[in-house]
């Protein structure tokens, strides 16, 4: 019930206009955003490669309602790919990406988002970046996954975001398995109806270990993104069982989520990429945090009310 209302908050405008112009409110959120610069996400990838990690770095933005929104969104990430040189990070960066940002859901939005996509990895190529589609509410799903294999035509190491929770990921695993195929595999943030998805805890979670031994099993790249000790424990037997060395595949986590956990994965020799939120829309993004765990609410609260 909370995790809906929360998930809900994250897309109400009036609620989005408040709090991103309140002070208290964006000094908490420091928790999990890099900063509301793009320069910040690269520092952040600075500080994580000092420290034996990768990022992927997202220019937080989602649910775009206008060209010129979906125009901004893309320079953004033009000026994030243009700064990797000077910061050192050629090669070392992946981005991570909302097609509902750069104009999906906009008339003639497919285009419009596979045109915006398509620059950003044309720039990405440039600088050594990888690229790799977020997974939004599952009726994006189909347009995305057909914007992907579009821009796999060109750029065969876009990856993308499959969701555990949703009935179709299964199916969607042996599609997106095949040599070269990078896969990021998380649980799902959105609240999904129960005529698409999995509701309950532990039928999520079996159904991301059995997502996950498709991609091991397969020929492409998996990428771990949970937080969770179990799903990492489970990662690490499929990793065994597949013949799979560290490299082969890698651990996701979020910023600021877990850390000493990435840390502690990074010392052992794994490779751990942190997602690098940074931008000034990060409401969406915040709340959808928020609903994943009602400690990080009360949190906010008591240090808001502290402020
Ligand atoms: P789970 O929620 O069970 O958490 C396990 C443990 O991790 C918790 O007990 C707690 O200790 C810690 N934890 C988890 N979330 C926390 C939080 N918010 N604050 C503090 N501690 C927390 N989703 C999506 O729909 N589309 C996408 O494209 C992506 N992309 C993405 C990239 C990466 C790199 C990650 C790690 C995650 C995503 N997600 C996502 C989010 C994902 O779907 C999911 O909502 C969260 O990762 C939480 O699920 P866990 O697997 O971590 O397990």
């Amino acid at each position: 019930m909370l995790r809906s209302l929360l998930i809900r908050a994250a897309r109400n405008e009036r609620l989005r206009a408040v709090a991103t112009a309140f002070p208290p409110t964006r000094a908490v959120v420091s928790r999990f955003i890099a900063g509301e610069q793009v320069a910040d996400g690269l520092t952040a990838a600075q500080r994580l490669a000092e420290e034996g990690m990768f990022a992927t770095i997202d220019v937080l933005g989602e649910d775009t309602t206008a060209p010129g929104q979906a125009e901004a969104a893309t320079a953004a990430y033009l000026g994030l790919l243009a700064g990797i040189p000077a910061a050192g990070l050629v090669g070392a960066v992946d981005v991570s990406l909302k097609l509902t940002s750069l104009g999906v859901a906009l008339p003639g939005g497919a285009e419009i988002a596979y045109t915006n996509a398509r620059r950003i990895c044309e720039a990405a190529a440039a600088v050594g970046a990888t690229v790799t589609i977020d997974a939004e509410d599952h009726t994006t799903i189909d347009r995305m996954h057909g914007i992907v294999e579009q821009l796999r035509a060109d750029f065969p190491g876009v990856g993308l975001v499959l969701q555990a929770m949703l009935h179709r990921t299964a199916k969607d695993a042996v599609t997106f398995s095949g040599p070269g195929s990078r896969v990021r595999l998380c649980k799902g943030a959105y609240d999904e109806p129960a005529t698409v998805a999995l509701r309950e805890r532990a039928e999520i979670s079996a159904a991301y270990v059995a997502a996950a031994r498709t991609l091991f099993a397969g020929q492409g790249y998996p990428m771990v993104a949970s937080h969770d000790p179990e799903m990492i424990a489970a990662a690490l037997v499929l990793a065994q069982e597949t013949g799979r060395e560290p490299g082969d595949y890698e651990f996701q986590m979020l910023y600021g989520i877990r850390t000493d956990e990435q840390r502690r994965l990074a010392a052992a020799g794994h490779r751990v990429r942190v997602y690098v939120p940074c931008g000034t829309d990060w409401w969406g993004y915040f709340v959808r945090r928020l609903a994943e765990r009602p400690a990080n609410l009360w949190f906010f609260l008591r240090a808001l009310v502290g402020r």
